[in-house]
């Protein structure tokens, strides 16, 4: 069995000192379970403060937030996946919703995002989810299989290293969470379209996010189909992120 993933993503929070004391804390409550794996997305001027204090922790990863798939040029601003390497970074956030919905991410500058990131050898955690209107229109996997299209010409060893965050857009941030029922439907379409385009079933690994709280997390990790969690809120405490990091998981 894999390991369960419970990734925080602390959007534009926490600086390098707020990073180190989260993390002061967090560390002195948090021992390593061989069930679970923490991974840890800080903005990008806090990654080298998180990797460095984590170099003793292989229980712990950390991920950038988002990169840019050049190697390096004239776009202020931007990370390239080499940078983000090079401060001890092991993962990175593809397609997060605030960077297609606010920023205007294309699905084209995702795939190109998610071949940079596997090239370096990192895992790419590819974010894909419906807004509100989509889901009311019954379109979640007409949404869902567009945005995987990112992975389309991708063999099955590299699907292998890719981790899918489902975070149903209208869930992220507002209190209202898919039920544990209907995200593993989700999940398991997600599945299905993987292994149908090589990924070795025991190797994919698809997590949930939105609005993911300690009053929540036990019962959709408790799905079959539910390999982990992304949590944003509820991530920037050590406290609350704690008790979602130890709940009991099958
Ligand atoms: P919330 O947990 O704040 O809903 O955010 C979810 C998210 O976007 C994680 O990537």
């Amino acid at each position: 069995m894999t390991s369960t993933i419970f990734a925080a993503n602390w959007k534009m929070h926490l600086g390098p000192g707020e990073t180190r004391a989260f993390l002061d804390t967090f560390l002195s409550g948090y021992a390593a379970r061989p069930d679970r794996e923490v991974w840890f997305f800080p903005p990008a001027v806090s990654l080298e403060t998180a990797a460095q204090r984590v170099t003793d922790r292989p229980d712990i990863r950390v991920g950038a937030q988002n990169v840019h798939w050049e190697p390096k040029g004239a776009y202020t601003g931007e990370s390239s996946v080499g940078m983000v390497h090079d401060t001890g970074s092991r993962a990175v956030l593809v397609g997060h919703s605030e960077r297609r919905h606010v920023f205007g991410e294309t699905d084209e500058e995702t795939a190109r995002k998610v071949r940079a990131v596997l090239a370096t050898g990192m895992v790419p955690v590819l974010c894909v989810g419906e807004k509100l209107g989509e889901r009311e229109a019954d379109r979640t996997l007409e949404v869902v299989h567009r945005q995987l299209g990112a992975l389309e010409d991708i063999d099955g060893h590299g699907l292998d290293g890719i981790v899918i965050a489902y975070e149903p857009v209208w869930a992220i941030g507002t209190g209202a969470t898919a039920t544990p029922a209907d995200a593993a439907t989700v999940h398991a379409a997600i599945r299905s379209w993987m292994t149908a385009h090589g990924a070795t079933a025991a190797a994919v690994r698809v997590l949930y996010g939105g609005s993911v709280k300690p009053g929540n997390a036990e019962e959709l990790l408790a799905e079959q189909e539910i390999d982990g969690v992304l949590v944003g809120g509820a991530s920037l405490q050590p406290d609350s992120w704690t008790q979602i990091c130890t709940v009991p998981v099958d």
